[in-house]
């Protein structure tokens, strides 16, 4: 059974989005773009069932929007708050400690040597797949994992450093249903997935692959037919969401919230 969501944390983007980091070079994002495309996902997420829950805008922390790698929830069970990877977004933890304090009372988090960024982690009923990256260590993984333990969760370590084109394990693949994948072919045949169905993203149409499944509906960017056409033939109702100012900044649509 796939977790159902009834919450939403987001947080739109400051208005320095566009000094934060990125590692592909697909342009200057337009912020009042971004803007109105993270407004379209909130309304989708609405549609959706989830209260969302908007954050402020930080500026301090240009990457702030994508709240997703800032802690990792099990819907109904627990939450912990991760330490992102990347320095210039550690302080973006705390505003979502406090977000998630009245929704659950116990937040451990992920400490030093350990690093993680939530995006590294694809949950898929009870098995969790971590990434090991350059924002996730083992330390972090290792942490992650005995926490998860704690709620009969397994968790698979997936080492992405020799992807290409990924900067986490879910811009390349994410759990449809408990035992279904969707993957960009590097990392289909992985041995972490043998014992799943992993559907295949279409070459040139590798970062649809960040797609999110939201109750009943699959939301996936806007501008991948292969992709979609994919999703529609394996019974996935598909919610398409604009999202190519996220993507100037290595960011995808799992990124943008806190689902739980
Ligand atoms: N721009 C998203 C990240 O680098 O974490």
């Amino acid at each position: 059974m796939f977790s159902r969501f009834t919450q939403a944390i987001v947080r739109p983007p400051a208005r320095n989005f566009a000094n934060g980091l990125t590692t592909v070079d697909l342009g200057v994002p337009n912020v009042a773009l971004a803007l109105a495309q993270h407004a379209a996902y909130c309304a989708a997420l609405a549609r959706h069932g989830c209260t969302v829950i908007a954050l402020p805008a930080d500026s301090a922390h240009p990457d702030s929007t994508f709240v997703e790698d800032t802690a990792l929830i099990l819907p109904g069970r627990g939450a912990i708050i991760t330490h992102p990877g990347a320095a210039s977004r550690a302080g973006e933890v705390h505003a979502i400690r406090d977000a998630l304090a009245s929704f659950f009372p116990e937040l451990p988090e992920i400490t030093t040597p350990g690093a993680l960024d939530a995006g590294d982690v694809c949950e898929a009923g009870d098995v969790v797949f971590i990434g090991i990256s350059e924002r996730t260590n083992a330390d972090g993984a290792r942490q992650l994992a005995a926490w998860l333990a704690r709620y009969g969760v397994a968790a698979r370590l997936v080492d992405i450093r020799r992807t290409p084109g990924i900067l986490h394990l879910k811009s390349g693949v994410v759990a449809l249903d408990a035992n279904r994948l969707l993957s960009i072919k590097a990392l289909a045949g992985h041995a972490a997935f043998a014992d799943m169905d992993v559907l295949r993203v279409p070459a040139d149409e590798e970062y649809a692959a960040n797609s999110v499944r939201v109750n009943d509906v699959i939301f996936v960017a806007e501008g991948y037919p292969l992709t979609h056409a994919l999703l529609r033939q394996a019974g996935y109702a598909l919610e398409p969401v604009a999202m190519s100012e996220f993507a100037k900044m290595d960011g995808g649509l799992s990124c943008l919230s806190l689902r739980f």
